[in-house]
């Protein structure tokens, strides 16, 4: 079974696919850190994330894998390196080619393989899984999305820093020509503005519940 969450970034998504992957028993699956860990391997190597055809090498010769739940590529362990603010902002650059992007779709069912899993990023209802019997689409605002990062990191940037890279992000993500971030049709849509992770939670697993019910019925 799969279960789809897509968003803006700050939304809550991976919070919540993480705690309703942990309640149902199912395998949680970040699929933004596919395209953090190609745009890593890219800086690391020295490239420019501006330019799509050495993007695209990287992410051709790179292996990403995914152990105990952490990314690896060609076998290292880089969870901890993804997100840093060059990283964060790249990683909505390096993503906007669609031939890079049918790379890590291909990667991330690969991983998926035939688990239940709840995964979660921008395309995962509308092109990377497009069959999922459960898709949410999170929203909230940029500024309380703001305001929630700028509380989750302590000392770093400012409000008014986090706030204009949000948009930038959003607004990169909105207009890709592939995988660009919209609601699909038939899609749950819950604005997790003035909602605790654990009341976004309840909602998820009370919809993936009926869900399953409703199967073990037929
Ligand atoms: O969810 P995130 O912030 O970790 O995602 C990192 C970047 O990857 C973000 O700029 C959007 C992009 N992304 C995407 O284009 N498609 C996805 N399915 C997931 C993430």
């Amino acid at each position: 079974m799969i279960v789809a969450i897509d968003g803006p970034a700050g939304c809550g998504k991976s919070t919540v696919a993480r705690l309703v992957a942990d309640e149902l028993g199912f395998y949680f699956l970040n699929t933004g850190s596919f395209y953090r860990a190609v745009t890593y391997a890219h800086i690391m190597r020295g490239g420019d994330c501006h330019d799509r055809d050495s993007c695209l090498e990287t992410a051709r010769n790179t292996h990403i894998s995914v152990v105990d739940g952490d990314i690896c590529i060609d076998g290292i362990d880089i969870e901890d390196k993804l997100h840093t603010r060059d990283v964060d902002m790249n990683a909505s650059i390096v993503s906007s080619d669609p031939r890079l992007r049918a790379i890590v779709t291909d990667e991330v069912r690969k991983v998926a393989g035939s688990m239940d899993i709840v995964t979660e990023g921008r395309d995962t209802t509308t092109v990377i899984f497009p069959d999922a019997q459960c898709k949410f689409y999170f929203d909230a605002s940029a500024e309380i999305r703001a305001t929630r990062r700028v509380e989750q990191q302590g000392e770093g940037q400012s409000y008014e820093e986090v706030l204009d890279l949000i948009r930038r992000r959003d607004e990169n993500d909105r207009n890709k020509e592939v995988g660009a971030l919209r609601i699909a049709e038939d899609a749950v849509y819950i604005d997790t503005s003035h909602l605790t992770i654990r009341e976004v939670c309840e909602k998820v697993v009370s919809v993936v519940r009926s869900v399953i019910d409703g199967r073990a019925a037929k």
